[in-house]
């Protein structure tokens, strides 16, 4: 999976995350329309399209620059050495199965009327308790130092709640 400075590095927050998911019965994300809030480098909502083979996972995330990432290593994933694309046993691929989109939150699937069965995140690393954050433009052009700065509110949450 490809990373850059500008987004989050999966680290073991990612991974506990991801264990707790894995506790959940093959039913819950089975030929579900999911959600993943704050993807990041998407290795969550491949791993769960891999897994569960969910009708569709949506990607979605505020940095543009995470998104441009996640297409990038789901295409890394959808297809062999040889370049050949791999079906799961439902004859489909990973790219029938993910999209990833920039988004505040949900607003993504709002704006496009998509009915979700499912939304995952890791909600303290998501939501920015600073509710004036959010009014700042977040532009392609956004620094490194700022775009990074979006996946860093667990320090910021322990702070409030002192
Ligand atoms: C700690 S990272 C987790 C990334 C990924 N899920 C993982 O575990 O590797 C949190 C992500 O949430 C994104 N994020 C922050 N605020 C968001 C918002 N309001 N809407 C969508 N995504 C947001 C950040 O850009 C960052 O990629």
């Amino acid at each position: 999976m490809m990373v850059i400075p500008s987004i989050f590095m999966p680290e073991d927050w990612s991974f506990t995350f991801f264990e707790g998911l894995n506790r959940h019965p093959d039913s819950i994300f089975k030929d579900k329309t999911v959600a993943e809030l704050g993807c990041g480098n998407g290795w969550i909502s491949i791993a769960i399209a891999d897994k569960w083979l969910p009708s569709k996972v949506y990607g979605l995330d505020i940095n543009p620059r995470a998104i441009k990432i996640s297409w990038i290593n789901l295409y890394l994933n959808a297809f062999d050495e040889n370049g050949q694309p791999v079906y799961d046993n439902e004859n489909k691929t990973l790219l029938d199965r993910v999209e990833f989109y920039e988004s505040d939150l949900l607003s993504y699937c709002r704006d496009n009327h998509i009915e979700l069965e499912r939304i995952v995140g890791c909600i303290p690393q998501i939501l920015n308790p600073n509710p004036d954050a959010m009014s700042k433009l977040i532009t392609e052009n956004a620094s490194e130092e700022f775009l990074h700065s979006l996946s860093n509110y667990c320090a910021l949450q322990k702070q409030n709640s002192v």
